[in-house]
């Protein structure tokens, strides 16, 4: 079987080091699927990534190939069949919002041409860099000859930080949840739903009290990553690598059967999110395309909260437009 072309941008940084060695080590695709991986970085951090393309090689993993390391986006992109865009520029103090997304856009655009240009036609697309939904549709508007589906954002931190949390108060498994949701925007509006999270046969929100959900439950999964930082003094590095691992893997293998998961993937207008906006749902992976779960009501008290994350997308969408990044 021929290696499957990983890139990772940002590779020398903190999720880089957490994921590198987990797609090397056959986590990402699966133990029989070899790899090799493109490390993209700016200049100043080539050297940290040949670091730790020399930790790679040390581990000796059977199914790595072959491990390049540029800081052209033309050859990193070159035949690549799953781009995991991790680099971006974080906001620092006193930036606003319009500077962040102008940033951004002079990183994700570029990176989706280069994808459009030299990326293999299977290319599948994950952004976890910050602000990740509107930084994948700007890779994506720079990609006119890629489908659009192939471009989708990273949520599934926040989907794995509710099974946890919803796990804890309730004293089950994780692995006795199924039918989580996370709506909207990775950012602190987005909406862990328990509306259709299931727990044992029953409905999750009916086995909490209303206050537990609104005012615990909800906040502490979408200030999860400021807690964090709060704590650990850097942000969540490997719980983020291990969601992209999670998201790329039910991606190319499939969810469960009875289950589904969550992701930002460009909308077909279901749920009444505006058709492009790249916004989660709850999603099921069949052959390798993500699809909407379809036909769950959403009572008062979730479209509220659905609608207010997603208008901070549509803002967002119009603030990029307007810079003309898409
Ligand atoms: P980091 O600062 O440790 O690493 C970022 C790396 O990106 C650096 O090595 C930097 O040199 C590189 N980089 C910057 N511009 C680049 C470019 N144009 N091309 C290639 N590489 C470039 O940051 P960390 O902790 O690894 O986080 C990366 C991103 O992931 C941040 O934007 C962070 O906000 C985001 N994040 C997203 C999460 C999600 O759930 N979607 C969760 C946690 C973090």
């Amino acid at each position: 079987m021929a290696p499957v072309k990983v890139t990772v941008t940002g590779a020398a940084g903190q999720i880089g080091y957490a994921l590198l060695f987990r797609i090397a080590s056959g986590q990402l695709l699966g133990a029989d699927v070899p790899v090799r991986l493109s490390l993209l970085e700016i200049p100043p951090a080539l050297k940290a990534a040949e670091g730790t393309a020399m930790e790679l090689d040390d581990c000796a993993f059977p199914l790595l190939k072959g491990i390049e390391i540029t800081d052209d986006a033309g050859k990193a992109f070159d035949g690549a069949n799953v781009a995991l865009l991790v680099g971006a520029r974080p906001r620092t103090a006193g930036m606003e919002r319009g500077d962040l997304l102008e940033a951004n856009g002079g990183i994700f655009g570029p990176q989706g041409a280069a994808i459009n240009a030299h990326a293999a036609d299977d290319i599948r697309v994950l952004v976890v860099g910050n602000p990740a939904n509107t930084n994948a549709l700007i890779a994506q508007a720079a990609a006119p000859d890629v489908p659009a589906e192939r471009f989708t954002a990273m949520t599934r931190l926040d989907h794995n930080r509710a099974l946890s949390q919803l796990a804890a108060k309730l004293e089950v498994s994780v692995t006795d949840i199924s039918k989580m949701t996370i709506w909207g925007n990775h950012s602190a509006t987005q909406y862990p739903d328990l509306f259709h999270t299931e727990v044992g046969g029953k409905i999750a929100a009916e086995l909490v009290d209303e206050a537990w959900l609104r005012d615990t439950f909800i906040p502490t999964v979408a200030k999860r990553g400021a807690a964090i930082i709060a704590a650990r003094g850097a942000s969540s590095a490997a719980s983020a690598a291990n969601a992209a691992i999670d998201h790329v893997h039910d991606w190319v293998n499939g969810t469960p059967e009875g289950d589904w998961t969550s992701a930002a993937i460009p909308s077909d207008g279901s749920y009444g999110v505006p058709e492009g906006l790249i916004s989660s749902f709850p999603v099921v992976s069949r052959e390798g395309r993500w699809e909407i779960v379809q036909g769950l009501s959403i009572d008062s008290f979730s479209r509220e909260r659905i609608d207010a994350s997603v208008q901070e997308l549509v803002e967002e969408r119009d603030a990029v437009r307007a810079l003309n990044l898409i």
